[in-house]
């Protein structure tokens, strides 16, 4: 009854505090006010995720209710039994000293029953709108559950494809991993955070995580600051600006500091210069882990180097549950560096509205696998699908006889891809599926019963369906635990005996689609030559086989382009398109291959620049490639004025011609160059992207504005710049191509 009355004074106060002042103000009263109720051990508790997969085994234990009771957590992870959320948060509301939430928080990454395709394919459909679908259905699936905060988007640009997280992340490049992060953030917490079913993002990991020495997970990174704010920053800044409520310090250390202690991150950058008021929640164990980084002594070392840093949650390390107010006691810390704390955490709970609406949404039906749930994740799974090559071969047409063969063509649970703890491959659509539904002449043989299988048992009835069939689909790649946390390869071609199958089926003349399913680009130097037609299509989700079915037969077209660019092999790693260049740049004109040298030749410097003698300086694709069924022909870049004053714009164009037989969704990209800096520039940056409907036969001009701000970086002492002089700007289908024109910035 008490706190019926409570909820009620609480509601009233909201709603005249509404009325005379603004939401943040009365926010801003809510927090102090519940502050200065709080005792130390009660604001320390607040500073708690405690993640229950390790302490919640069968029923919910009395030491844990009573650690609700007392104040002692502040959010739980991985509590996935409804009861328990309804239990929990009943006793934090009703018997803890002053009724504070908890939150419940889960890694929702690419779908909660619902999986969408991986975020790497995601940021491969270059299509916002659709990345903001799939947050908004996972928020929505997710309610159900209790779950209001989700560890997602991963915002960290990789480029290497040898880590395994390659596979959460957005890709290489900043412009368009913030153009997606705007999207996730937006998906997620959707039209207001107080509604049942927001779910507050994290914006993670802060920060440069993806740089991992080696593409070996949680390794070293040393990204010097202008990188760092090149680069690394600036998806996260538009995750801020998008509103994002929290952010995850990542495993790393960058350039010697681990993030989770690392004040110039945390406080310089993410408080002082981007005013970030939500909290900051350091990643799983990351501050007791400052340990064996060599950065902290003991736990009380650890908590003492993460508060000072400024990081207000510890992820399930208890260290500032167990040795905060002691350091207080010894001055180390200060209760006004633990209030701040508090005050970055209640304002979060407030905005959720979790004080007046602590419960989980009630459903009168379940809204788990809807159909527009199951439409959205196919349509994305199109979207995000990467053509990369076709000797004709692709779509397929309805009388041919295929045999469709291959570990992945149906493969329920690996199509999911990696962070699916709640995706059930009983809802997966299969390829083989999709082809059975659509009533297809095909035989299947699987050839392989895994992608790392390396026995060729099953070949002999592979080889036998393809004999019989006229064209080969084989659907290969990576299961999906080979990619995500902890899951880096040196060797990233087809595991198993994949590649021998293929080369199998390739002697028996039949044209041979290669379709992809991985958490990375996968190399394919042995197999380039063999296969007529390759088909990337990530890990899709639970839609794989109806997306597939569509591109495969024409009834979709590809869209994709890649996010990343392909290396040969592993060995090309890292490899990006957005470098600087050297003194001597890699030219074929120059280039001399290991097969070349004359034997014996006498010591000289082969070519005098930038590459591998072996695998030379090209990737297999570049990033932004994808190919379309049919063709497009770009006209030369066009622009309006070869001067562009300061504060003024110029036009950049060029015509595009369909001359194909199918209608072409191109995605039109805008690069650009600046030719001398205070520092080496980037041989080139996106800087503009849009999709363009080009009917048959039709010609279109796609245009772009430039404005000063488009040519903006970070100098060497760390300034936003814009400098006068030349530019080169690229209207391209990717970033390897387009022609060239050229303008110049004066005052
Ligand atoms: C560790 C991962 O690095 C992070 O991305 C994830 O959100 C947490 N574990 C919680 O599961």
């Amino acid at each position: 009854m008490n706190q019926l009355i409570r909820l009620l004074i609480i509601a009233l106060a909201f709603v005249s505090c509404q009325k005379k002042s603004s939401k943040s103000d009365y926010i801003e009263q809510r927090v102090e006010e519940i502050l200065s109720k709080m005792s130390l051990q009660e604001k320390v508790g607040q500073t708690s995720l405690r993640g229950t997969s390790s302490r919640v085994k069968g029923d919910l234990s009395e030491d844990l209710k009573n650690a609700v009771r007392n104040g002692e957590i502040g959010v739980f992870l991985n509590v996935m039994n409804p009861k328990y959320v309804d239990e929990l948060q009943r006793i934090a509301i009703e018997e803890s000293p002053n009724g504070i939430p908890l939150i419940f928080a889960r890694d929702i990454i690419h779908g909660y029953k619902t999986i969408f395709p991986i975020p790497l394919g995601m940021a491969a459909s270059w299509n916002a709108e659709v990345a903001e679908t799939s947050a908004r259905v996972s928020a929505i699936e997710a309610a159900e559950s209790g779950i209001r905060w989700t560890f997602s988007p991963m915002l960290d640009i990789a480029r290497d494809a040898r880590w395994g997280r390659i596979a959460e992340s957005p890709g290489e490049d900043p412009y368009l991993a913030s153009v997606l992060a705007t999207a996730f953030i937006k998906g997620y917490q959707g039209d207001s955070l107080n509604s049942e079913n927001s779910m507050i993002a994290c914006a993670k990991h802060f920060l440069a995580y993806g740089a991992a020495e080696g593409g070996r997970d949680y390794n070293t990174t040393i990204v010097n600051e202008e990188l760092l704010r090149n680069v690394y920053l600036p998806p996260f800044k538009a995750a801020f600006d998008a509103g994002a409520q929290t952010v995850m310090s990542s495993f790393n250390d960058i350039n010697g500091v681990p993030a989770s202690g690392n004040k110039f991150i945390l406080k310089k950058i993410l408080r002082d210069e981007y005013n970030f008021d939500g909290f900051v929640v350091s990643d799983w164990n990351s501050v007791t882990e400052m340990i064996p980084h060599g950065y902290a002594k003991d736990d009380k070392h650890a908590a003492e180097r993460a508060i000072t840093a400024g990081l207000d949650m510890e992820m399930t390390s208890t260290s500032y549950e167990d040795y905060l107010l002691a350091l207080m006691d010894e001055g180390k810390v200060t209760e006004e560096q633990l209030n701040d704390f508090v005050r970055n955490i209640l304002r979060v709970k407030l905005r959720m509205g979790l004080f007046e609406n602590p419960y989980r949404e009630k459903v009168d039906a379940s809204k788990w696998y809807a159909q527009s749930h199951l439409e959205a994740a196919k349509e994305a799974a199109i979207k995000s699908t990467v053509l990369l090559k076709n000797n004709k071969t692709l779509p397929l047409n309805k009388n041919q006889r295929i045999a469709l063969i291959g570990p992945l063509a149906d493969a329920p649970v690996d199509q999911l891809g990696t962070w699916t703890f709640d995706g059930d491959g009983n809802y997966s659509l299969t390829p083989k599926q999709a082809f059975a539904e659509n009533k297809s002449k095909f035989v299947f043989a699987e050839g392989l019963k895994y992608s790392r299988d390396k026995s060729s048992a099953g070949f002999k009835k592979a080889i036998a369906a393809a004999e019989k069939s006229d064209v080969i689909v084989f659907i290969g790649g990576e299961e999906a635990i080979l990619s995500g946390e902890a899951h880096s390869r040196a060797d990233i071609s087809l595991p198993g005996a994949q590649e021998q199958l293929i080369d199998a089926l390739h002697k028996t003349g039949k044209p041979l689609v290669l379709v992809i399913m991985a958490g990375r680009p996968i190399a394919l130097g042995n197999i380039m030559d063999k296969v007529d037609a390759i088909v990337m299509a990530w890990h899709p989700g639970t839609m794989a086989g109806p997306a597939l079915y569509d591109i495969l037969n024409g009834k979709a077209q590809p869209e994709g382009r890649l996010p990343v660019t392909w290396p040969k092999q592993g060995a090309q790693c890292p490899i990006y398109y957005n470098h600087p260049n050297t003194g001597r740049p890699a030219s074929a004109d120059s280039f001399v291959g290991i097969n070349d040298i004359p034997v014996g030749a006498w010591q000289s410097s082969l070519g005098n620049n930038s590459h591998y003698l072996d695998l030379g300086f090209e990737p297999h694709f570049p990033f932004g490639y994808g190919l379309n069924y049919g063709e497009i022909e770009y006209e030369k870049t066009i622009v309006s004025s070869n001067k562009l004053r300061r504060n003024e714009t110029i036009q950049v164009s060029c015509t595009l011609h369909n001359k194909g037989n199918y209608p072409i969704t191109e995605t039109v990209q805008l690069y650009i160059q600046d030719v001398v800096g205070d520092i080496v520039r980037p041989v080139k940056e996106l800087k503009g992207f849009k999709k363009i409907r080009i009917a048959k036969g039709e010609s279109v001009s796609a245009e772009f504005t430039i404005s000063t701000k488009d040519l903006e970086y970070v100098d060497s002492s760390m300034n936003y710049v814009v400098e006068d002089g030349d530019f080169n700007v690229w209207i391209a289908p990717n970033s390897a191509d387009g022609i060239k024109a050229s303008f110049e910035l004066i005052e």
